[in-house]
């Protein structure tokens, strides 16, 4: 209930602007986005670089309503992929098909997308389409298979364990050789097409997992569960997954105290870079994951100094 009205509350306009403009509230922003402009993104990217992590950097946006609004997110992206090559930064960028105009101009979207897998390519990053809502599941799958079909066999998507659909994905994307990331999904989806109960997306999540790291493509683990990780490293020993063959992927400033154990166990761990000044949509769904942090902003919109327990991350924030 809370979660569905959160991810509702982060299409509100009048909200963005409240949360924008408090000092104290934005310090919250602040630890789930590296800032508004490009360099903010790439210095948080070269910063996580040098203490070992991988990266994944997300102009954030969603949803334009114009094919110029498109064609200058791609642009953006255009821009991040020169900065990684130029910079020969560790790192790869995450995109969401609904800000290459998915909704609005499907055949522009994968005009955009080739764009960008080409520059990709060419300096060796690997692209991943975000999943989005239950509307452009089909289509965001579509295009994966597309562009490997055209040879770009560096691009993939996420799957949600949530859908009950994912099982199926995660075989015939595999089957076209995408690398994919696995997450449990973020989004408020109804009982028709997705895992209502914890346990069930969780199972969900471990018996995608473990086909991944027995039959996958260099399968991406996006998970702070500590016991989803815990399984899958056991899974991954087990199956003869060697450590350099799979990866984990955390949300910048969330969890950095287990990003640094798996680090120091020798395990690759990426961290997802949001920038941009499009940030409300996805600062919302990181409140709708964790009650807490919910807390957190209410505190800080009403003007007082949040208690250092109920920090987003648990201690200091990541990057
Ligand atoms: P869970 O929510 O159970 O959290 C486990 C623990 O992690 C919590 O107890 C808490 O300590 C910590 N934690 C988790 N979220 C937190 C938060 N917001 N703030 C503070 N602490 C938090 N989803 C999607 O629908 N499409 C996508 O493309 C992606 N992409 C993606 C990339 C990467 C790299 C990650 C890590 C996640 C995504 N997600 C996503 C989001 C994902 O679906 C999911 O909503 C979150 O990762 C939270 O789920 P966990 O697996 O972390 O478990």
């Amino acid at each position: 209930m809370l979660r569905t009205t959160l991810v509702r509350a982060s299409e509100s306009e009048r909200l963005r602007r409240v949360v924008s403009r408090r000092g104290l509230a934005r310090r919250t922003v602040d630890r789930f986005i590296a800032g508004e402009r490009l360099e903010d993104g790439v210095a948080a990217a070269r910063e996580l670089a040098g203490r070992g992590r991988l990266v994944t950097l997300d102009h954030v946006g969603e949803h334009v309503h114009t094919q110029d609004g498109a064609r200058a997110a791609a642009k953006t992206y255009l821009e991040v992929i020169d900065s990684i090559g130029r910079e020969r930064l560790p790192a790869g960028v995450s995109v969401k098909p609904s800000q290459l105009g998915l909704k609005i101009a499907a055949g522009l979207c994968e005009e955009l997308l080739d764009d960008i897998a080409g520059a990709a390519g060419r300096v060796g990053c690997h692209v991943t389409l975000d999943m989005e809502d239950r509307f452009v599941t089909e289509a965001t799958v579509r295009l994966v298979e597309r562009m490997q079909a055209r040879g770009h066999d560096h691009v993939g998507c996420a799957v949600q364990a949530y859908l009950y659909r994912s099982h199926a994905d995660v075989r015939r994307l595999s089957e076209v050789g995408a690398s994919l990331r696995l997450c449990k999904g973020a989004y408020a989806e109804p009982a028709h097409v997705a895992h209502q109960s914890t346990a069930d997306v969780d199972g969900s999540f471990l018996r995608c997992a473990t086909w991944l790291l027995a039959h996958g493509t260099y399968p991406r683990m996006a998970t702070h569960d500590d016991r989803l990780v815990g399984a899958i490293v056991e899974a991954a020993a087990r199956l003869g997954r060697r450590r350099e063959d799979f990866e984990f992927q955390m949300l910048y400033g969330i969890r950095p105290d287990m990003q640094e154990a798996l680090v120091r166990d020798g395990y690759r761990l990426r961290i997802y870079v949001p920038f941009g000044a499009q940030w409300y949509a996805y600062f919302m769904r990181r409140l709708a994951e964790r009650p807490a942090n919910l807390l957190f902003l209410l505190r800080a919109l009403r003007g007082r100094s949040p208690a250092p327990h109920a920090t987003a991350d648990h201690s200091t924030a990541a990057g």
